[in-house]
């Protein structure tokens, strides 16, 4: 006998605190998918786990619903050996965030397999396909096939979300996101992870930031989040584990997305005159792939390999070479002067007075790059991949009176001026050197 579906008992349920059968979430799930669960009853229901939570059996239930709700790609078919390193990183998003275009190719480099389906800028915080389409030619959206192909030869590949992967879950977010619902930790771990899952890795190392320019501004949040996603990973069958990283300023030099492809460039061409705090959590994020893949067994020895591959330019290569496969050009690196276009007028911002670099607000730094319209705040605009900020300063930066703070590339001088203003506003100067947080703070292990 077909149990039926009946939405509003399923909601009555669950806003009463009662535990909900796996059975019963996949047929709220798949009437998510088609249809028949509306607008309003899922609105409801978000409200109502909101309130009462999931128990991590039903957390995993229904990230492995919205998994199943499209297309989960299986790689042996596609023609990988089962158990191949096939591995990708998720990142919860932040300011000047670029760490995906460099991990991919360094983890390639050392023998990883990285189908990495990426998502847009949204709010403050950036894309990784925006950054990649500031590349002309780049084509974000291969078919399967030929993302498979590209993986097989070059080791990486960096697309945009493709075919029905987790349609429930962009149904479900449409409508969190408009309801007040969307700071919920099982609906959050079940919308990523349905995602992740359904891109059929076979692990996944979780970088789930905290601070002032994250989704989670606080570690407490952050580490909630980061232990729930583990669990519930895990318990789905894939080997996870999950970096807690500070998003209390700017990571790295740049914020926007064509200067953002460029420091990408410099960092791998020139390692030893890269961001500090940018290639330690790279690195991390990047050991811990090759230790949750397979490809290498002590965190020691894939700390030492990745920082190879990327000393010894082996991965600068693999970047370049993804880049020509998906359309961008060839050479890449010695040519991005003349392909990745930047906004002309540079204005600098100079710092008001002396002393250190004390706070910043990272939010309002990504909010300026929005201004300047290198972000959206809507999910279909068109955004100008041209702007954004260079030469940010760092927490701990010594400060002098009339020296600059970061530099803004923009279309004008009002613009730029505007951006300034922000910027400038952003950041704090204080006699005191500051306490200074670690990029990595802890690890949650599955
Ligand atoms: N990112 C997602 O993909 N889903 C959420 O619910 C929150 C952040």
């Amino acid at each position: 006998m077909t149990i039926p579906l009946i939405p509003q008992e399923t909601i009555r349920r669950k806003r009463d605190g009662d535990t909900i059968s796996q059975a019963e979430i996949e047929r709220f799930v798949r009437g998510i998918t088609d249809g028949r669960v509306a607008d309003s009853q899922i609105s409801a229901f978000a409200m109502a786990v909101y309130f009462s939570g999931m128990s991590p059996d039903e957390g995993a239930a229904l990230t492995l619903a919205m998994r199943d709700s499209g297309d989960v790609i299986d790689w042996t078919g596609l023609g990988f050996e089962p158990g191949a390193p096939i591995v990708d990183k998720h990142s919860t998003g932040g300011v000047g965030d670029k760490v995906s275009l460099m991990l991919a190719p360094i983890v390639a480099a050392c023998g990883g397999l990285v189908p990495m389906i990426s998502g847009r800028g949204l709010g403050h915080s950036g894309g990784t396909l925006d950054k990649f389409e500031a590349i002309p030619g780049y084509d974000p959206f291969p078919s399967i096939d030929r993302f498979a192909e590209i993986v097989k030869t070059v080791g990486c590949s960096i697309i945009g979300q493709t075919g029905e992967l987790a349609p429930a879950d962009k149904r479900f977010y449409a409508v969190r996101d408009v309801t007040a619902t969307v700071e919920s930790i099982p609906l959050i771990t079940a919308s990523i992870l349905s995602k992740k899952l359904a891109a059929g890795l076979n692990s996944l190392v979780m970088d789930v930031k905290y601070g002032n320019g994250a989704f989670m501004s606080t570690h407490g949040q952050a580490k909630e989040l980061a232990e729930n996603i583990v669990r519930v990973a895990n318990t789905a069958g894939t080997p996870t584990t999950a970096l807690l990283t500070d998003m209390n300023q700017v990571l790295g030099r740049t914020a926007g997305n064509a200067v953002e492809v460029v420091e990408t460039i410099e960092f791998l061409t020139d390692p030893a005159g890269a961001d500090k705090r940018l290639v330690d959590v790279t690195i991390a994020l990047a050991a811990y792939m090759l230790v949750m893949s397979g490809v290498e067994q002590a965190v020691e020895l894939a700390t030492a390999k990745a920082t190879a591959a990327l000393e010894n330019g082996s991965a600068a290569e693999i970047f370049e070479k993804m880049v020509a496969a998906q359309g961008g050009g060839n050479n890449i690196l010695s040519t991005h002067q003349s392909k990745v276009v930047i906004a002309p007028v540079e204005y600098v911002i100079e710092c008001a007075g002396d002393g250190y670099v004390n706070s910043m607000d990272t939010r309002a730094i990504g909010m300026a790059v929005v201004a300047l319209g290198g972000g959206r705040t809507d999910p279909t605009a068109k955004i100008d991949h041209s702007v954004g900020l260079t030469h940010i300063c760092q927490i701990g930066d010594r400060a002098t009176a009339g020296a600059p703070l970061a530099r803004v590339r923009a279309h004008d001088e009002a613009s730029a001026k505007i951006a300034a203003a922000a910027v400038k506003g952003a950041i704090t100067i204080d006699n005191e050197m500051p306490v200074m947080r670690p990029i990595v703070s802890e690890i949650i292990e599955g």
